[in-house]
């Protein structure tokens, strides 16, 4: 992990837009503040290559790619292969992809990137969607409860030899315990004491979601959507002073 840049702080704010001036207004806003920015599907699927490229711009900070890829390990070969160039801190796959997918991405990512004399992405899995529950998971015959598949796809993450997960602040305290110190956790689903939960029902405070052995907040509405989106950064990264130390595994 110490080949990577570190990051201002473990704090990342989700630009969910498919608009891409929005994007590249919060990005100019935001970036001198943020530890990086996450950019998803929405976003992707609307300007692809290009756009993420507009959004990094001169002073944007580091970029968490949240496509979630998921198919034969070939194809998600090529997929991290051709978003290399873009230099991502952060890609993910899905862990219900397999092992042998994961290590195809991981692999892919590590050799696309020193063709590239770039320093290689981080690679994470999503364990379990934080909008399955047990009976949804019990309807793709997956029997056993989402927690404990949780674990079980974290712990085949890290054998497969990626960097960490994303978990909902729910798991994160158990997922550290479970997989040790040197893992990312990157946890969604945080929410500042006087903020709305919205459409998140696990939410913690972000000082709480660090302390609890998180390594990286995603953050989007509560930024995003105030007034003063920079304003609302600034309060939240208060909140974490003292807590946000330069740990390695937030390289
Ligand atoms: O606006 P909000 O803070 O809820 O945004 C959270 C971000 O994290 C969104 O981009 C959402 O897609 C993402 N996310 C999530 N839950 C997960 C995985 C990702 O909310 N389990």
């Amino acid at each position: 992990m110490s080949d990577m840049l570190a990051l201002r702080n473990p704090l990342f704010v989700a630009l969910d837009t498919n608009d891409l001036r929005t994007a590249r207004a919060w990005a100019h806003e935001l970036g001198s503040l943020v530890g990086g920015i996450k950019l998803g599907l929405e976003f992707f699927s609307a300007h692809g290559a290009a756009g993420v490229r507009a959004v990094m711009g001169a002073d944007a900070p580091p970029v968490f790619l949240d496509l979630k890829f998921h198919d034969i390990p070939n194809t998600v070969a090529g997929a991290v292969r051709a978003v290399a160039p873009l230099a991502p801190h952060i890609l993910n796959v899905h862990a219900a992809g397999g092992r042998a997918m994961m290590r195809a991405a991981l692999d892919a990512a590590g050799e696309e990137a020193a063709r590239l004399g770039l320093p290689r992405p981080k690679v994470i899995a999503v364990t379990v969607l934080t909008s399955l529950d047990d009976p949804d998971m019990q309807t793709t015959g997956v029997a056993s409860p989402v927690f404990d598949q949780v674990r079980r796809l974290a712990a085949l993450t890290l054998d497969a030899g990626l960097d960490g997960v994303v978990c909902s602040p729910r798991e994160v305290a158990v997922l550290r315990a479970d997989l040790g110190g040197e893992a990312m956790l990157i946890t969604p689903g945080v929410r500042p004491d006087d903020a709305p939960t919205q459409d998140q029902k696990r939410v913690t405070t972000p000082a709480q979601a660090l302390r609890s052995g998180a390594t990286h907040l995603v953050i989007g509405r509560p930024i995003t959507g105030a007034a003063n989106p920079a304003e609302a950064a600034r309060r939240i990264l208060a909140d974490l002073d003292g807590l946000a130390g330069d740990k390695d595994p937030r390289a």
